[in-house]
């Protein structure tokens, strides 16, 4: 018998333990809705039938990542959950100092309060939003400095997360070494679609920043599904594994922040590595201040369990292949269907591009926000807008346009299957053909800082 090449790429896992999804009416979620102040953040979990909220702790664990919580040591001091964090932590990113803190904000929180002051610039491919709240919390200046090809939607580019080398160039020319106390990169590129950097660009960033004694950080949240990436488009890592492309790309860098409910798999936690001694010992008295003893950092025993193994399996050949696959499906399901949305698909997210499909809604008026209400009213899924909303709000109080108004539907790790892809692709459709009828939208309260997660709306119906 010949050998049998499947097309089909299954999830690498069998299901042992369930939850219910929970169905509604058209009524209930309208209610639910206008209750929310028309922000899907505000909605109860239990309103929503496919969440997609984010990627973001949101995953099923394995039976090992379990079994690790139920033998966790809880002491407070020297846990050897520590120790196994610690080891796993060093050996995939070969950094030396590991700060456990309780997501990636508190490593952003304490690395920024550590490194940066007014008049500082942070350049970066494009800040996280949180990340960049912290930057400016410091009172630097978060800077992006994606390619160009970043920016725009249907473009087609392999790594589209690259960092524009010149601008950095530029940038470090026009504002002097001494003001950029360091230079980082987001792997994959959140904000701008998921998309990857490759190795080339890691290792010309290395490159500036060494030239100029600049500390070079990876945000490393989803530094695994950057590595798969890499391994598919980028030449002469076909026959590397992930764990070798991971090692590597840490390699270049001197110390990373990572929220490890993303591709640490885990429902909470997150670390700051660097090698520098002297901004080690620094961070670790801000830890004790505002996270907690070295060895837990804001975390359980457990927590660090389930971490130290999660990092593993998300380097995992199968899970990877599985994973970037089926948001991929979900990406050619609406590509083939004329829906505009960010090319090529991401690694965590599908991200529909509002702006192209709402014309009739002005950037101000937020056809992103407009776009995700409408999934969730008409089908019961939450994404997020990344757009006017989460980024329009400039420093010094004034409205701009986001470069992108895109809606993330961020897909949960080993969470939905491909049932509920095959659901949510058809319910995309359906609001594309009603797109003409979605309203803009007013803001009517804001919050200063990260308005997003608490701002209230109201559809514009003249
Ligand atoms: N950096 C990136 C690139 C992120 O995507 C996130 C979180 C953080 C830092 C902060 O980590 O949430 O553990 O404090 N992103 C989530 C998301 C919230 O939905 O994309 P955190």
């Amino acid at each position: 018998m010949r050998d049998f090449q499947p097309k089909t790429i299954i999830e690498p896992f069998r299901i042992r333990s369930v939850e219910p999804v929970h169905f509604t009416t058209r009524a209930q979620r309208e209610a639910a809705l206008q209750a929310a102040g028309y922000n899907p953040f505000l909605l109860r979990a239990d309103d929503v039938l496919i969440d997609l909220l984010t990627d973001s702790g949101t995953g099923a664990m394995s039976s090992r990542q379990w079994a690790g919580m139920i033998a966790s040591d809880e002491s407070y001091a020297g846990a050897s959950s520590f120790y196994r964090f610690e080891a796993a932590v060093r050996d995939i990113t070969g950094f030396k100092h590991v700060i456990p803190t309780h997501q990636g904000r508190a490593a952003e929180n304490i690395l920024f309060t550590t490194i940066a002051k007014p008049g500082d610039v942070i350049p970066n491919n494009t800040h996280f939003d949180t990340t960049r709240a912290h930057v400016e919390h410091s009172g630097a200046e978060a800077r992006d400095l994606v390619i160009a090809e970043g920016r725009q939607p249907r473009l087609i580019h392999p790594f589209k997360g690259n960092m524009n080398i010149e601008a950095l160039e530029e940038t470090i020319r026009t504002v002097g070494r001494e003001r950029i106390p360091a230079i980082m990169l987001t792997v994959t590129n959140n904000s701008g679609g998921g998309q990857p950097v490759s190795m080339a660009n890691v290792r010309a960033v290395s490159a500036v920043a060494r030239q100029h004694g600049i500390p070079f950080l990876i945000d490393a949240c989803r530094f695994a599904e950057n590595s798969w990436f890499i391994k598919m488009r980028e030449e002469g890592y076909a026959d590397k594994t992930p764990m070798e492309i991971a090692k590597e790309l840490f390699s270049y860098a001197d110390g990373c922040t990572m929220s490890a409910k993303k591709d640490g798999m885990a429902n909470i936690g997150g670390f700051l590595a660097v090698n520098d001694d002297d901004l080690a010992a620094q961070c670790r008295n801000l830890e004790i201040l505002t996270e907690g003893f070295p060895t837990y950092g804001g975390m359980a025993g457990y927590d660090l369990e389930a971490i130290a193994q999660g990092l593993y399996e998300a380097l995992d050949e199968n899970y990877l292949r599985y994973r970037i696959r089926s948001i991929a499906y979900l990406g050619d399901r609406l590509i083939e269907a004329g829906v505009p949305i960010v090319q090529p698909t991401g690694g965590h997210a599908v991200y529909l591009d509002a702006r192209a499909m709402l014309p009739h809604i002005a950037p101000t008026q937020y056809p992103a926000w407009s776009l995700n209400n409408a999934l969730y009213l008409i089908g019961g899924v939450r994404g997020v807008e990344i757009g006017t909303v989460m980024f329009g709000m400039q420093p010094d109080g004034t409205e701009q346009p986001a470069s992108m108004d895109l809606v993330r539907l961020a897909f949960p790790r080993r969470t939905y299957t491909q049932s509920h892809v095959d659901y949510l692709a058809e319910v995309i459709l359906e609001v594309f053909a009603q797109r003409a009828e979605l309203p803009p939208y007013k803001i009517v309260y804001q919050a200063p800082v990260l308005r997003h997660f608490t701002i209230r709306l109201a559809p514009i119906t003249s």
